[in-house]
């Protein structure tokens, strides 16, 4: 594995390695024992989009593996004036020993890879989201101790978050249902790689429907970063598209929540539901700061 450019490069055995070192990690941490790998390492941050999650976990990580995180926003760097990915690449790959990007295009990311000669993270992009969705399967391991068996549902836009969690999902054995409205689906590379695993993978336009028997449920917002401009059309297009009570009905009654934050609550999910489910849903979100160490340690350790 020499980056981690979306789920799809991941095989089942690499998701189980990385889970393995961040339940490792996560142990080390909270019983004070050093664990610092990357002792001398220089991370590149570069944000193309806000985030809060993202930078403060990737940054703290880093510390305290040992190493240093510098934050690189796109408003200040060349690259917002147009100076090309391949020329940035070259140029970063002398400096530092591992990028980390937000941004919009996908092959942005793939293009940073290309180019440079150090490990590249995708921190989000339009098609994809993984270190989150690491972080996700982290959080289902330690709630109901395996994958096999277990149904996972998504409800909403078929966006970068349900790219990844169909591929990772399917990937570690999880039967996946999805419940997305017509011209929200999920991206059609997506879909192909699901077709391979059978009935494992159903796609309809009814919550409930998706919801029935399922262990774990997750949404996202109805409108990414980015499409700010289309939050009224898409208000309207995702009406119902919620995790509430009803969907919490038919769902199995130890079913878990997750959401990948930020939520907006009485659209994607209830205020109720969330609260009733925040220790999960915050667990995942410190779980960002484990499974993200180690990516890191996996790729940018000597
Ligand atoms: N979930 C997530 O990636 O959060 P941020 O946008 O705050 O980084
Ligand atoms: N789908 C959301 C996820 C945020 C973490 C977005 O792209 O804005």
């Amino acid at each position: 594995m020499k980056h981690l450019l979306k789920m799809s490069d991941l095989s089942k055995a690499d998701i189980i390695d990385i889970l393995n070192l961040a339940d490792q990690l996560k142990y080390e941490l909270k019983h004070n024992i050093p664990h610092r790998h990357l002792e001398g390492k220089t991370l590149g941050m570069i944000f193309q989009k806000s985030s809060t999650r993202t930078r403060v976990s990737f940054e703290t990580g880093m510390y305290q593996l040992g190493g240093n995180a510098l934050f690189l926003s796109s408003r200040d760097l060349q690259i917002g004036r147009g100076e090309p990915v391949q020329d940035t690449a070259r140029v970063l790959s002398r400096y530092l020993d591992g990028i980390m990007i937000r941004t919009f295009a996908q092959k942005e990311v793939e293009d940073l890879s290309q180019f440079g000669n150090i490990p590249i993270i995708n921190g989000l992009t339009d098609y994809c989201h993984p270190c989150q969705v690491l972080a996700d399967l982290m959080t289902i391991r330690e709630y109901k101790g395996q994958f096999d068996g277990l149904k996972m549902c998504y409800i909403g836009d078929g966006n970068n978050m349900a790219n990844s969690l169909i591929v990772g999902g399917l990937t570690v054995g999880m039967e996946v249902a999805v419940a997305c409205p017509e011209g929200y689906r999920p991206d059609p590379t997506v879909l192909e790689f699901a077709k391979a695993y059978g009935n494992k993978f159903t796609l309809t336009d009814k919550p409930v429907e998706a919801a029935a028997n399922s262990d774990v449920l997750f949404t996202d917002v109805w409108a990414s970063m980015g499409q700010e401009g289309e939050a009224e059309i898409r208000r309207k297009a995702f009406a119902g598209y919620q995790i509430n009570d009803e969907v919490m009905a038919a769902a199995k009654r130890d079913a878990m929540v997750q959401h990948c934050l930020p939520a907006h609550r009485e659209e994607e999910i209830t205020a109720k539901v969330f609260e009733a489910h925040a220790e999960e849903i915050f667990d995942e979100a410190e779980n960002r700061l484990h499974a993200q160490k180690a990516v890191m340690v996996k790729l940018m350790k000597s």
